[in-house]
């Protein structure tokens, strides 16, 4: 009973209040249409009091507000791996204090090179959707997108950031399209170096043995390969990783450059050859290498695990001393940073071979229809810019795709790479986006894959090889790779130094 009474003094207190309440917000509600209408002379001092107080009461009882329109930059990108992450994360600090009102819906897709990222994308953009901005190589990737009519030129943000003045020739026409720009770079990798760990070289005295590693030919890699597995057993001489096998593909990549030189490369994986006739000379690079690879597999020089790995995973195997080398882009550099990995002693790194640099960049782009164009404007300048570029740059592993930033490089391998940029002839990347045609390195991924197979499985290497030339042969024609680069020659693709 007494506490019913209670409830009940308590229920007309509220009572009384919300009525006090109501009457005030009235009051305040007049009040608040006399101050917004418009009055022929100035507001006495008086009324500015009682619009004070207006204004106070107003919040109590709010009216509803239109819902804001959300500042977002919806974003997509690959960048999941040690180095990587860290990168681009400086990238978003860059962006985040000029515009901290905007909120960065990022999309990480794990998978490395956009191997699981790319196939969302196409889907995103065919079904309408698109982010406001997205990883792309530039080159050939880019060109697909350009060719499908879902990207918008970027050439203001060109203009207005001054580009062409800071960004090599090279990569300028590896964003130019149709004569507009479709992408802004963030930097340059290097596809061909050689990761070693230097105590099992040392060890070997593989260098003493075989000479500098920039200087290596094909045969000497598997020379060393097999040496290394004669002395050393419990060593993998060669680290592989073919969970998402790209990286298997980029072996192939770098050995056929180190093999057939630039021309071969470059009319290979444009299908700038005769690729029908066996005979061609391209083709007989290409068995080489295709060959080389076989060997390998079926000889036991990769880690047996490759099937398991992901790229960085196969990278842990140099620095820990389970495996001796690893050909792969210089991302690794930024993975084996993040690790904490001692240059010298734990890894050490060779460009393979120094004479030929094969780039890939990796840029940001504007699609049509993308739900925050302003803002993805806004993205780009951050990208283009001097400060994220060396932020960026300093962590990934690569160097700024600007040539007035150079930042000061925690290890020495940036430095000869940065300069072998300026020397070394320059093609592009086909795993990476650059000469490809998507499709074409695709099938390349898996008539790749399914030869490391049988050969690991004991196949005859001649005849697993010969069955991967007629494999490759068709996916040529099937994936219509010769028609995407009609016009281009092959000067297109080279820089030669
Ligand atoms: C490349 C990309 C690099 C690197 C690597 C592994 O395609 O350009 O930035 O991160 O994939 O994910």
């Amino acid at each position: 009973m007494v506490a019913f009474r209670k409830a009940t003094s308590k229920t007309s207190a509220l009572i009384i209040a919300a009525i006090v309440l109501i009457i005030i917000a009235a009051i305040a509600g007049y009040y608040a249409g006399l101050s917004s209408a418009p009055s022929p002379t100035p507001a006495s001092p008086t009324t500015v009091t009682t619009v004070t107080t207006v204004t106070t009461v107003t919040t109590v009882s709010p009216t509803p507000t239109a819902t804001p329109v959300a500042k977002q930059l919806i974003i997509y990108h690959w960048w999941t791996a040690g180095g990587e992450k860290e990168a681009i994360d400086a990238v978003f600090k860059v962006f985040k204090e000029k515009y901290p009102d905007v909120e960065i819906v990022e999309n990480p897709v794990a998978g490395g090179a956009g191997a699981v990222m790319k196939a969302v994308i196409w889907g995103l953009l065919a079904s309408g959707t698109p982010p406001d901005t997205f990883q792309v190589h530039a080159g050939g990737e880019l060109k697909e997108y350009v060719d499908a009519g879902y990207l918008a030129p970027v050439d203001d943000v060109w203009k207005d950031m001054g580009l062409e003045e800071v960004i090599p020739s090279t990569l300028q026409a590896m964003c130019k399209f149709n004569g507009h720009y479709y992408a802004v770079p963030i930097n340059v990798h290097r596809s061909n170096v050689l990761w070693y760990n230097p105590k099992i070289f040392e060890e070997l005295g593989i260098i003493d043995k075989f000479g500098d590693p920039r200087t290596w030919d094909l045969n000497t890699f598997l020379e060393v390969a097999r040496y290394i597995k004669e002395n050393k057993p419990g060593v993998a001489p060669v680290a592989l990783a073919t969970r998402n096998k790209w990286p298997l593909t980029h072996l192939f990549e770098v050995l056929l450059v180190l093999h057939g030189g630039p021309e071969t490369y470059v009319k290979f994986w444009a299908g700038k050859f005769d690729y029908k006739n066996p005979d061609d000379p391209v083709w007989s690079a290409v068995r080489d290498v295709l060959k080389t690879i076989a060997i390998m597999a079926k000889e036991g020089l990769f880690n047996s695990n490759h099937p398991e790995l992901t790229w960085d995973q196969a990278a842990a195997l140099v620095y820990q001393g389970k495996a001796a080398m690893y050909v792969h882009g210089d991302w690794v550099a930024g993975y084996f940073m993040s690790v904490g990995a001692k240059y010298g002693e734990e890894w050490a790194a060779a460009p393979f071979p120094k004479s030929v640099f094969i780039l890939l960049s990796d840029s940001f782009n504007l699609p049509k229809d993308a739900p925050h164009p302003e803002i993805a404007v806004d993205w780009l300048k951050v990208v283009a810019s001097s400060e994220a570029q060396e932020n960026f740059n300093l962590i990934k592993g690569s160097i700024p795709a600007r040539t007035d930033v150079s930042p000061k490089y925690p290890d020495p391998y940036r430095p000869e790479t940065a300069e072998d940029f300026k020397k070394s002839t320059l093609v592009p990347s086909a795993v990476h986006g650059g000469i490809s045609k998507e499709a074409f390195v695709t099938e390349m991924h898996n008539i790749l894959t399914s030869l490391v197979t049988s050969a690991t499985a004991g196949a005859d290497v001649d005849t697993a090889v010969n069955a991967a030339i007629q494999q490759i042969m068709q996916a040529i024609d099937r994936s219509g790779v010769v028609s995407f680069w009609e016009g281009y020659t092959i000067d297109y693709f080279i820089t030669k130094r």
